[in-house]
């Protein structure tokens, strides 16, 4: 154990959560998903939802982790060998792998319009609208593969490189860069003329949206995926974590700066939506056909379009870097296989798992899961069905299964009512929340 590779700093260890946490969950989806479900009284919900579901559980997954000094499946050790519990471990382990294959996809299209926003090749194709532009490049064979493959990659060398020299290294990094560059933005979408009605939309609630189911189940899973709860991924890292970091201090750390992320990527994309006049319910399409519209037709937009490409693919790399090290974590505890291996096996496999998500939208197109094409499938049951679920079973196993008093010592929260709320939380609270929710998008589909 004494060999075990720690984090080298508090500072380093919080920027690579973050890393983990920020990715196209606050700038790709969460633009869409507010965009879709009403934007003020949404944003207020989903805030809820982080605080009251979400950080819980991060509390839970670091502490569990770090207890372990394992990987995801060790984290439930403790309930015994032949114990349900550790399945938990085995889902979330799946879970990452399901996640990256698909995600690694997605990072691949915003790579190829950060590629073609910098040589410019993305602003010449206008003619053709983006619309037929995004759906002729997806609906392709070698291209969509290639640009999967290209990230990868990218996500093995920096695993591959371990723990303090490739992950902590990269977020420490890209993480400061890339939160200038998400404030940069805003600011020069607020400078737009009319961009008022994008702010109105952001943030005064029309409360009248509150009525609709739906919106919860949105708020709910958008907290859940873009935070980076139930796959394992905390539990990962939070083993990594020394004793002396202050742990309720990270969480909060994590979540504050996910939910700023998200809100100040808000306040880049819709200002500038609404200042030329466009839809903001797009849905999925929204970064790839409405914003590039948005920046060909703005001001200096084609130096905001390749920085805001290079944001949404360097923001995906490092949550990949998350979702890989789970697997990695557990390869190279189990089997004894040296980390670069690991890496490189495993990346391989998930290179060859998210080749039918990068056709799904050419020549796997007639498949349907559902109502969903493939990578809509993997995703809506990854966010709506696996996350909420491990996410219920480490709720259950901290707030239940684990003793009480090792529950608090081990969050660091103590006897006092910070503890006692949050053993609550996670026994009551979190448990019924996500029932609820998982009962109510049941009905939805
Ligand atoms: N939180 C990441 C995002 O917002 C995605 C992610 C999900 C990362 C689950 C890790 C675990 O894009």
């Amino acid at each position: 154990m004494s060999s075990r590779e720690q984090w080298s700093s508090r500072q380093g260890f919080i920027l690579a959560t973050i890393g983990a946490a920020v990715g196209l969950g606050n700038i790709w989806r969460f633009s869409y998903v507010a965009g879709e479900n009403g934007g003020a009284a949404f944003l207020f919900l989903y805030l809820l939802c982080v605080l009251l579901v979400g950080l819980p559980i991060v509390i839970a997954e670091l502490a569990l982790g770090r207890r372990a000094q394992g990987d995801a499946v060790a984290a439930f050790e403790e309930a015994g060998d032949g114990s349900v519990w550790r399945y938990a471990g085995w889902i979330g382990v799946f879970g990452a792998i399901a996640i990256l294959s698909y995600y690694a996809v997605i990072a691949g299209w915003a790579l190829k319009y950060f590629v073609g926003a910098a040589t410019g090749a993305l602003w010449t194709t206008a003619a053709e609208g983006y619309g037929s532009y995004f759906k002729t490049f997806i609906a392709n064979t070698g291209e969509p593969i290639a640009w999967h493959a290209a990230m990868l990659a990218a996500a093995v060398y920096v695993v591959a490189g371990g723990v303090r020299k490739g992950i902590e290294v990269v977020n420490r990094w890209l993480m400061p860069i890339l939160a200038m560059i998400i404030i940069a933005l805003a600011l020069f979408a607020l400078s737009l003329p009319g961009s008022g009605a994008g702010v109105r939309f952001l943030f005064s609630p029309d409360w009248s949206v509150l009525a609709k189911p739906e919106v919860y189940v949105a708020a709910l899973g958008q907290a859940f995926f873009s935070l980076g709860v139930g796959m394992a991924v905390f539990l990962t890292y939070g083993s990594y974590m020394p004793r002396n970091f202050r742990l309720p201090t990270s969480a909060v750390a994590i979540a504050v700066g996910d939910a700023l992320f998200a809100i100040v990527a808000g306040v880049a994309i819709f200002p500038a939506v609404f200042a030329l006049g466009i839809d903001p319910t797009a849905g999925p399409e929204l970064a790839f056909i409405t914003l590039p519209q948005v920046f060909l037709q703005m001001p200096g937009g084609a130096l905001a379009g390749a920085v805001f490409f290079f944001l949404l693919s360097a923001a995906a790399l490092t949550s990949m870097v998350s979702l890989l090290e789970v697997p990695v974590a557990m390869a190279v505890r189990r089997l004894k296989c040296q980390r670069w291996k690991a890496t490189g096996l495993i990346g391989a496999i998930i290179l060859v798992l998210g080749i039918p998500s990068a056709l799904s939208f050419g020549v796997l197109a007639h498949i349907k899961i559902g109502r969903h094409g493939i990578l809509d499938a993997i995703d809506a049951g990854v966010s709506n069905f696996l996350l909420p679920i491990t996410a219920i079973l480490i709720a259950l196993y901290v707030g239940w299964r684990l003793d009480k008093a090792i529950a608090l010592s081990e969050s660091e929260l103590g006897e006092g009512k910070l503890g006692v709320c949050w053993h609550w939380l996670l026994r009551a609270l979190v448990p019924m929340a996500i029932v609820a929710i998982l009962l109510q998008s049941a009905s939805v589909l």
